[in-house]
């Protein structure tokens, strides 16, 4: 089977990127990407796309009007596709049984339904969203179940592994592309037409092909152990600040041990974004539904470590400020969970401007991609009375303005330009002592020290 048309249900994070470099690679390949949200898909077809990833741009620019396409029209787009990737939302259930841990699947089975009842011929289904293991039972049932017009499916599994901020890079250049399908010649046969889009631009001993349960469960997999990597090294963050180690040099001294490997081994206030805390969660549940309490226990730490890391931050923020900030202002840097991207889904900020709020801080929050719509609408879903941000938020639109008349600063993002600071000009802008919280040991320490500042560095003891 040539595959000629692709339809992607879904243009977020993941679906929008992806499908753009499809495009960009397959100019013979009809792509387009379908969502009912018209807002995004009027941003995506317009000079600001929704979502900030660098490199972004050019890719969808190159292929737009050609062979991507961005539409509301769901059933026209799933109707002309021979393939079609599910890359909707699958957000922690807020209700009901397993709430807080189980994914919300509610999305996945409308969207199955509607390819069910649009669909003719056969088609290849691709979930592309990252779901619990064994969820492609319940789409082949469903569309076995509501196909009007006899249409015929094979369901494969396609987790995406790009990371925000680098997701043209992961695209372009994946570590490796997993396709499973089920063990038939028929599974065989949709499996091989998918790799054979993959294989345009990427060589094939990277397209590692496996049974759809490897594949669904892999991806909840490799979010665990990257996240439990950062909770192993936040862990000994915390036992460095209080030996006199440093946690960089831990890192380094560990990570030249080829077992270990250098990467994810940066120590940090916690780790964010959309996966992470989601799919161990979700693994959690798994492992629980599956009668295996002390496998769910085992992962259930990593959230419970990262969680605590935050916590502590903001407690040695108080403690060090004479036990209260109550009016005090607090400039806070950086509020995306991560650098080069204007995502705050669980970013670690978000927690500590909260907690920091309780505390009747003032926060002077300056982020170089984020919104203040964005910012509002996180502390609000946080708990944050609105009335309370009212008072004690203010926006800044660079780190000088959040300095100016600040008890404290506390670095919450690793953006490059943190980097290069006027360290003297903050130090001038802010009451003394002058008190610095780097949650991402992003700042120039020893410098720091030098221009008189007051600064806690995570994991550097003393
Ligand atoms: C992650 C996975 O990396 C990706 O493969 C998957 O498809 C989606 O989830 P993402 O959430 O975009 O990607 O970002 P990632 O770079 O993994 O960072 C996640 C969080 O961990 C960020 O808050 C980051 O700041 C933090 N982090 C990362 C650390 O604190 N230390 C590190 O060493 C690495
Ligand atoms: P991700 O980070 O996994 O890409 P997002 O939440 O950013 O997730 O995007 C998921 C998108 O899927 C949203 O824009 C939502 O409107 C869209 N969506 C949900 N259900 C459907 C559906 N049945 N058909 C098309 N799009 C859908």
């Amino acid at each position: 089977m040539t595959i000629k048309s692709i339809c992607c249900l879904g243009a977020g994070y993941v679906g929008g990127p992806t499908m753009a470099m499809i495009a960009a690679k397959c100019p013979d390949i009809q792509v387009t990407v379908a969502d009912m949200n018209e807002k995004r898909i009027a941003a995506w077809n317009s000079d600001t796309l929704p979502v900030y990833e660098p490199g972004l741009d050019a890719v969808v620019a190159s292929a737009l009007g050609r062979n991507l396409h961005f539409t509301t029209d769901i059933r026209s787009a799933i109707a002309a596709a021979d393939l079609i990737f599910v890359s909707v939302g699958t957000p922690t259930k807020s209700y009901g049984i397993g709430a807080g841990r189980a994914a919300d699947l509610r999305y996945i089975e409308s969207a199955a339904r509607l390819i069910a009842e649009v669909s003719e011929g056969h088609k290849i289904i691709v979930e592309k969203s990252t779901i619990p293991v064994k969820t492609a039972t319940a789409i082949k049932a469903i569309l076995a179940a509501n196909s009007p017009n006899g249409a015929t499916f094979q369901v494969l599994s396609n987790p995406e592994f790009l990371a925000e901020g680098t997701a043209v890079e992961d695209l372009e250049f994946p570590d490796r592309i997993l396709i499973g399908g089920e063990v038939t010649l028929e599974g065989t046969a949709a499996v091989e037409a998918l790799a054979s889009v993959y294989a345009r631009w990427i060589p094939r001993e990277r397209i590692l092909t496996t049974n759809l349960w490897s594949s669904e469960l892999s991806k909840l997999v490799a979010n665990a152990f990257l996240a439990q990597r950062i909770s192993s090294i936040n862990s000994i963050s915390a036992l460095c600040e209080a030996t006199g180690a440093d946690v960089d040099e831990v890192s380094r001294a560990i990570g030249m041990d080829s077992r270990i490997g250098p990467k994810f081994l940066k120590a940090s206030v916690g780790f964010g974004g959309s996966c992470f805390q989601k799919d161990i969660l979700n693994l959690v549940y798994l492992c629980d539904s599956f009668n295996l309490p002390k496998v769910a226990k085992y992962w259930a730490q990593v959230v419970q470590l990262n969680d605590w890391q935050k916590s502590r931050f903001v407690e040695k923020i108080v403690r060090t400020l004479y036990n209260t900030v109550n009016g005090k202002r607090i400039g806070i840097l950086g509020f995306a969970f991560k650098k080069d991207t204007n995502d705050t889904r669980e970013s670690p900020a978000i927690h500590v401007c909260r907690d920091l709020l309780n505390e009747r801080a003032h926060l002077a929050i300056y982020d170089p991609r984020v919104s203040k719509e964005t910012i509002h609408e996180d502390l609000i879903y946080a708990g944050v009375s609105p009335e309370l941000i009212a008072s004690n938020v203010e926006f800044c639109a660079d780190p000088y303005a959040a300095a100016n008349g600040a008890h404290a600063l506390a670095t919450l993002t690793e953006w490059d330009e943190f980097r290069t600071l006027d360290l003297p000009r903050l130090y001038e802008l802010m009451f003394k002592p002058a008190f610095i919280f780097d949650g991402r040991a992003v700042l120039p320490s020893a410098a720091l020290k030098a221009h008189g500042f007051d600064a806690f560095v995570i994991g550097k003891g003393a």
